[in-house]
């Protein structure tokens, strides 16, 4: 893949505890946390909404997965895995047609040449709690994994439409971390912001603060999640949340508009808004880095 590919803001490196330092897009500026023995990085994709119908907003409904998937297998540094955080599928009253956009999708993404994690968010599995997607997907909607030294969690802020995390899951979140040791680096995946981003649209978890402050004793914790469909970077104390773009629609930034909006597909510029990250991550969780990509 070559430099056009990427945003002006190419790189953002994430020095440790708490600080963001936005580096140059030149290839190789940023080095903090590259080089090192059991680096590795990983893909976010989000917001795929497959089903997804308004050609006014994207023309190339089901081209535009195509490209994603294709332009992370071209990948010159392969990741260690691709993480889709969730509105894998448009939101649909048919539990039938559900099931068959969420089997779309998973055959799709099996088309990436690395493994994948999914998981689900509200246009998938509020309508039912989840049911037709761990159908499909199996598993759990909230779960843990280890990866060359970091814990990632994945909190699940979508199947209760309050939205809500709930007392159950924070009380399970709250026996995981005190199963960890305070200087575990942390690394939290999840569809909402856990962070009270701009509740007048959806864009926070209602109970998110005690997460937030569950995981505030953690030094080195970075939440990365979906849902607003814009590149967006925000701090809780020394806790970084970074919002990735999305792959089917972008929507208008906060104060940017009075009302959430779709934003209408641009001729001059397909694709525009649209697009997918990539996380470099030392194997400490000391540093990591983001590189931004558009689609098209
Ligand atoms: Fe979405």
């Amino acid at each position: 893949m070559d430099d056009k590919h990427y945003s002006r803001r190419d790189f953002l490196t994430m020095a440790g505890v708490g600080g963001l330092v936005f580096a140059s897009g030149l290839p190789g500026c940023a080095s903090t946390g590259a080089g090192g023995q059991g680096d590795f990085s990983f893909v976010q994709l989000t917001d795929i909404h497959w089903g997804y119908g308004n050609p006014k907003v994207n023309p190339d409904t089901r081209g535009t997965l195509t490209k994603a998937l294709a332009a992370v297998n071209a990948l010159e540094q392969k990741p260690d895995f691709v993480v889709f955080t969730g509105d894998l599928t448009q939101t649909t009253d048919d539990p039938k047609v559900r099931r068959q956009r969420l089997r779309e999708f998973q055959d799709m993404s099996r088309g990436l040449n690395v493994p994948v994690r999914y998981f689900a968010g509200e246009h998938d599995a509020s309508l039912d709690r989840g049911e037709a997607y761990l159908e499909v997907f199996g598993g759990q909607l909230h779960y843990t994994f280890e990866h060359k030294g970091i814990h990632f969690i994945v909190l699940d802020n979508i199947s209760d439409p309050a939205p809500i995390l709930g007392a159950k899951q924070i009380a399970w979140l709250k026996d995981d971390l005190a199963r960890q040791r305070p200087d575990q680096p942390i690394v939290v995946l999840t569809h909402r912001p856990l962070f009270a981003m701009y509740p007048q649209w959806d864009w926070a978890t209602r109970d998110g603060q005690q997460a937030i402050d569950l995981l505030m004793p953690f030094k080195n914790v970075t939440v990365f999640y979906g849902h607003v469909h814009h590149e967006h970077h925000h701090n809780t104390g020394h806790i970084q949340h970074h919002a990735s773009k999305a792959v089917m629609f972008p929507l208008s930034p906060v104060g940017s508009m009075a009302n959430k909006t779709q934003l209408p597909w641009n001729a001059a510029q397909p694709y525009n808004g649209l697009g997918w990250r990539t996380v470099r991550a030392t194997s400490g969780g000391a540093a990591q880095q983001m590189r931004e990509y558009n689609i098209g």
